[in-house]
Parts: C-alpha cells; structure tokens; sequence
C-alpha cells in the first residue's frame, strides 16, 4: 500500500500523464505533423552550440576521477559558485560571493531545498494565482500549507490587497514567479517595490521573518526589451532560485542554483541548512559535469528570436479569430480566456481538432487555458486554422 499523502499525488499527476499519452495516441493515428501539441514547456529550441563544445572540453580537460566524483561541499564546486557570483554581481550589481550560491538539481530541486530548509509543519507558504502547479506538492511535501491569492485577470499582476490580508504570523515565505509560468506575464518594479512594503510592514506586526523566494527558470526569457526586476535589491529577505532548464535549453540535465544572499535573516543558518537539504533530500550534489559547463556558458543564451516569432505569430493568430489574451512580456506561455466558463469543455472540444491545451485549472485559475508556444514555427501556423474552425463553435 502507498502512503495517503502519495495517493492523492498519484491520482492528480494521472491527468498529465493522461495528456502525455493522448499526444501520443493522436500522433500514432494522425500522424505528428498533424497533431499540435501545447501542453508542454519543454524547450524545443537546441542548447546553444557552445554548451555541446563546452562538454567535450570539460571532458577532455578536466580530471576524470574529481570530474565524476561527489563534490567536497553539497553546494558545489566552489570554482563554479564563484563564477556565478560573479556574473551575477557584474549583471545586476549585486555583491554576492561564492558562499551565497548552492548548485541546485534544477530549479525543482532547488525550491524542495529551500522548502526543506525553511518550513516548519503548519506554516504557510503564499503564492499567487495563477502559479506553477507543482509548488502545491513541493510545499505539501514539508507539511507546508499553501495560501493562494486568488488571480487578478485584469492584467495578471498579483493582488496586493489580498495578498496584504492573507499574511499571517504562519506566514513562512512567499513564492513569485516572474516572467510567470502560466501567463507570461513580468511583475513590474512597481508591483514588487509595493509587495516589498507589506512584507516590511507584516514582518514588523508578526515579529516573523518571511522569505520571498524569486523562482525564475524563465528569467531570460523576456521580449521586447522588458526589464526582469533582481528581487535581492529591493527585500534583503529574498532567495533567488534559478535554473538553466529554459535559458540553455537543459532541462533533462537538471541544473541550476539557489542564491542567499548575505542580508537574509539567518543567512548563515540557511545556508548551511540548504547544504544538508541538498544531501538528505537524495540529491548529495548538483549534476557535477552540468555544473561545469554552465560556469563555461555564462554568457550564453538560448535563441529568444525563435521563441518571439512564435510568440507573435500565435498571440496575433487567436486575437484575429476572437480569442481574448494577455500580450506576454516572458517565458514561452499564452494565457487564454476559454470563450465557455468551463474551460476543461473547452479543451475537450480543442481536442477534437488535435489541439491540445492545459486547462487553467491546474493553475488555480479556471475559465483560462494554457499554450505552450515553444514548438516548431509550423506547428504554430498549421494550428491556427484548426483554431479557426474551434472558434467558429463558439459564434
Ligand atoms: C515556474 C516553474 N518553476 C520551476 C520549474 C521547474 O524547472 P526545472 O526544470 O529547473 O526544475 C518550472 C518548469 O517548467 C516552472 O515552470
């Protein structure tokens, strides 16, 4: 028998797997080319070349046994840590040093260590709708409570009055997400200078700490020149998580950091805390190889051209059949208002042109579905007559 708490993880992840194997079955009848999958955020745009030349220099220069080995320090290698710092303070103007970084197993790994450092049974991790499903599980897994904020669908920037009354003494920290896995949207200075006062103010009235952890996995994936606010400059209690999954295009090779900073409270705790985390959670230390090569390609970025032309192409596509969405700022997701209140109906009825979407639901934001818009530039063109004939249902 598995555990109660696994039952429920089982039976919610089905329907994932379930559209997984739909994709599947639909390509097997219909032929792939037919079938225009966008229920995944899987980067389908190749890793820069520079990380594949990266590997085989790796591989040809360093030590093999110390390579391949554990790591002296769960965090990382400290020649690796240092350089991200390093990139880091030259970017955003940070003074960070090798310490304040832990190599991560991914930005997944990264926040189940984090969580794992942080949380007593009971407390409360906050978030805001929508949001990355699988934080429900990561902070269920430390017996963690998640409070939602419900979803602002004016312009989905998060409701700061809301959030400002949901604050309790429990209040452990506070998840973002920005550019925002699923609406592409990027949470403006303004938002996260206000967000940053009420966390001031509730510290002060609970005599708490609480953390804001900045999960940013789409951190360089932002158009139109859009600035991506450093959450460290503007609350000294922030944990930067990120991963190189989406800006290298690596999201099988599990790889990424958590940056706390020197002005957290208890930074020193926490650090050491996120050490032993890394190591009892099972991960003992990130991808050693991975590591390496991302210090070698700190420089690099996926092509975010590909991702813009699809990001027009489908955002101007569905606006012209009457479609309503927000113009994504970020990441590689459309957020669309399902024309039923329904939106799982509507996702059904999508299936019967071979489209495939994620209901808003699994967000916490019924009424909405999601695309997932890094597939090739054709799936995108030969989908929007298929959309074409599903909007027609709905005249
Ligand atoms: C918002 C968000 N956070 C975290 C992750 C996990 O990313 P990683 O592959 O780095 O573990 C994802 C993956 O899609 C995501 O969308």
């Amino acid at each position: 028998m598995i555990s109660k708490k696994m039952e429920n993880m089982v039976a919610n992840s089905s329907a994932i797997r379930a559209m997984f194997e739909e994709g599947n079955r639909l390509a097997g009848i219909y032929g792939a080319e037919n079938v225009f999958d966008f229920s995944l955020g899987n980067p389908n745009v190749p890793a820069p070349k520079a990380v594949k030349d990266a590997i085989i220099e790796v591989l040809n220069e360093e030590n093999p046994v110390v390579l391949h080995g554990y790591t002296n320090s769960n965090a990382g290698y400290e020649d690796v840590r240092a350089a991200v710092a390093q990139s880091l303070n030259e970017r955003f103007g940070t003074k960070f040093a090798s310490r304040n970084i832990t190599m991560t197993v991914g930005a997944a790994g990264g926040l189940n260590v984090i969580l794992k450092a942080l949380l007593n049974p009971g407390d409360e991790v906050m978030t805001f709708a929508p949001y990355f499903g699988e934080y429900r599980s990561y902070v269920n897994n430390y017996d963690g409570v998640l409070v939602e904020v419900s979803p602002n669908t004016e312009d989905f920037q998060p409701k700061l009055d809301e959030f400002k009354e949901k604050i309790t003494a429990k209040t452990r920290a506070v998840i973002v997400n920005t550019p925002n896995n699923p609406t592409g949207v990027v949470y403006s200075e303004d938002t996260i200078k206000k967000m940053a006062e009420i966390l001031e103010e509730k510290q002060k009235e609970f005599g708490t700490d609480i953390y804001l952890i900045s999960d940013e996995p789409y951190r360089e994936l932002a158009y139109d020149g859009v600035e991506v606010p450093y959450l460290t400059k503007y609350y000294a209690n922030t944990i930067v998580g990120y991963s190189y999954s989406k800006s290298l295009s690596l999201p099988g090779e599990r790889i990424g950091y958590l940056v706390i900073p020197d002005e957290a409270a208890d930074s020193e705790n926490i650090i050491s805390a996120v050490n032993v985390a890394t190591r009892i959670l099972g991960f003992v230390n990130a991808p050693t190889l991975q590591q390496k090569v991302v210090k070698a390609c700190l420089r690099e970025k996926t092509d975010i051209s590909y991702y813009d032309r699809n990001r027009e192409t489908l955002y101007n596509g569905l606006k012209d059949l009457g479609f309503t969405c927000i113009k994504p700022e970020g990441a590689f997701y459309l957020f669309v208002k399902s024309p039923v209140e329904d939106e799982k109906e509507f996702c059904q009825a999508a299936k019967k042109y071979n489209i495939l979407l994620v209901p808003g639901s699994s967000f916490a934001c019924p009424g909405y579905v999601r695309l997932a818009y890094c597939v090739s530039y054709e799936t995108i063109v030969n989908a929007l007559p298929k959309f074409k004939e599903l909007a027609a249902e709905y005249r």
